[in-house]
């Protein structure tokens, strides 16, 4: 590509962030999208986070997303919150405008995208949601937004459930349950859709979240992992003949919408998955 002095500057701040795969992502996306602009990666200790957002606000840096474990602390440097970001008390997009920072959190609305475009309908369902993390404070938001009539948060910190309940609370129905079978087993006989926000799954030599015999058939199942594609928990809710979801939707959306926010144009949705598919899975 021409890096003139007119291109504009895009990145991504984390610690680590060697392993991000937004940089390719939203490279691909501003030159499908004939946007004259470069993402780059910024490694920032936690030490250096307001030094550092100040530098990308010196430096005219138009946009950036944030990630691991900046995404509660950045709030404290911007200038503006979105209703989300405000709600949630974490950001992971920030546009830049004449100087003035404003922090927005695109995982929620990405996570809603990616159950509208596999056709899930939340509307008056009932939902179990398990972990109580900050993918879950965004997955949970977006379930009540979009229309669920129960959010059953499942986890095996109850006091962190019971906080991620307290912030949820006025979006809807939220009820807070410990990680035990029996009590697992009662939730889900009455679900229409199940959730997995928990790191469990991704390494091979993780142990069940639950026992996934109990997984009704035929409703939707969602794990926000998608490395590896499918989890022990999509497998087996697949041979229940299950809607499954993973997370590369999630993963796409998210980059989608703060794309949009920082260009005002429509993001190449299908190019962006293209690349992901490649670099994750080998795919063409
Ligand atoms: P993230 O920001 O990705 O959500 P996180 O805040 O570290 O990450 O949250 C991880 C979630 O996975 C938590 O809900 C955690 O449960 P606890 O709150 O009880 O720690 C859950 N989790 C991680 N390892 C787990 C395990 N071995 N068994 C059950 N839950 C686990």
């Amino acid at each position: 590509m021409k890096i003139t002095g007119k291109t504009a500057v895009y990145g991504i701040i984390g610690y680590p962030v060697k392993h991000s795969l937004s940089p390719l992502m939203q490279t691909e996306a501003f030159k499908e999208a004939g946007i004259d602009a470069v993402y780059v990666p910024f490694e920032v200790e936690p030490e250096n986070l307001e030094e550092a957002v100040k530098g990308l606000r010196a430096l005219s840096v138009k946009g950036f997303n944030v990630t691991v474990p900046h995404k509660e602390k950045v709030t404290e440097y911007l200038d503006f919150l979105s209703q989300e970001a405000e709600l949630l008390g974490a950001v992971n997009t920030v546009k830049n405008e004449d100087g003035e920072l404003t922090g927005y959190n695109t995982d929620a609305e990405g996570f809603l995208r990616s159950l509208l475009e596999e056709g899930v309908e939340l509307e008056d369902k009932k939902a179990v949601m398990f972990g109580a993390g900050g993918a879950a404070r965004a997955v949970g938001y977006a379930l009540l937004k979009g229309g669920v009539k129960f959010l059953n948060i499942v986890n095996r910190s109850f006091p962190k459930a019971k906080a991620v309940a307290e912030l949820l609370g006025r979006l809807g129905n939220v009820l807070v349950y410990p990680l035990k079978e029996g009590t697992v087993e009662t939730l889900l006989k009455d679900a229409d859709i199940i959730v997995n926000t928990t790191s469990l799954g991704m390494k091979e030599s993780d142990p069940p979240l639950f026992d996934y015999s109990k997984i009704p058939e035929g409703i939707t199942v969602v794990d926000i992992i998608y490395n590896p594609p499918e989890t022990p928990l999509l497998k087996a809710a697949k041979e229940k003949g299950c809607k499954t979801i993973n997370g590369l939707g999630m993963l796409i959306h998210q980059g989608a919408v703060a794309f949009e926010i920082w260009t005002g144009e429509k993001a190449p949705v299908e190019t962006m998955r293209r690349i992901l598919e490649r670099e994750l899975y080998g795919a063409l």
